[in-house]
């Protein structure tokens, strides 16, 4: 259980595989270095990728920075909705599964915000790098990290 007055938060995509672990991995990172206390969890909109470790090309984009990820691919719960302060996701589909979920759920205590609004560049979108290449996991790697660090900032 989280003591009281730990902020939480977490990161949602469409398979838990690609880009929501390298967000939670990289926002996890960045408050150990803060030495802040965070509740930080992540987890996909759909059954697709459960129990599965994230995308190997994720994980090679984290070696170089020496960013762990341990993750197994989960799917979001009414619990989350009921116990993390923000729900930060990737993308406007995720948006619609989280509305369609959420409204499902009675004590919704979460902010549901993209991840991408807190990019100082303003690339609002973090794409599903699914389909692509190494770049393109770089790239969410990239865009994760500004954002993080942003939100963090904010909410310090
Ligand atoms: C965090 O804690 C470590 C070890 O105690 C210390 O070396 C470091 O300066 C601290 N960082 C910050 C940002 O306070
Ligand atoms: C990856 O794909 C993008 C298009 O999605 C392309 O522009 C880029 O050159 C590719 N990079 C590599 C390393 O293949």
């Amino acid at each position: 259980m989280a003591e009281h007055g730990t902020k939480s938060v977490f990161f949602v995509c469409l398979g838990n595989v690609c880009q929501s672990p390298i967000a939670e991995a990289v926002f996890r990172k960045l408050v150990n270095d803060e030495n802040v206390s965070w509740r930080i969890d992540s987890a996909a909109t759909s059954t697709y990728e459960v129990e599965n470790p994230p995308d190997y090309r994720g994980q090679n984009c984290m070696r170089k920075p020496d960013i762990l990820m341990n993750h197994l691919a989960r799917q979001i719960t009414k619990e989350d909705f009921a116990t993390f302060d923000y729900i930060l996701y990737m993308d406007k589909s995720n948006l619609r599964d989280l509305n369609r979920k959420s409204n499902q759920v009675k004590n919704c205590k979460s902010k549901i915000e993209l991840l991408g609004s807190y990019d100082p560049q303003e690339k609002l979108i973090i794409e599903d790098p699914y389909y692509g290449n190494d770049s393109d996991l770089e790239l969410v790697y990239q865009q994760c990290l500004r954002c993080c660090k942003a939100f963090l900032e904010k909410t310090h």
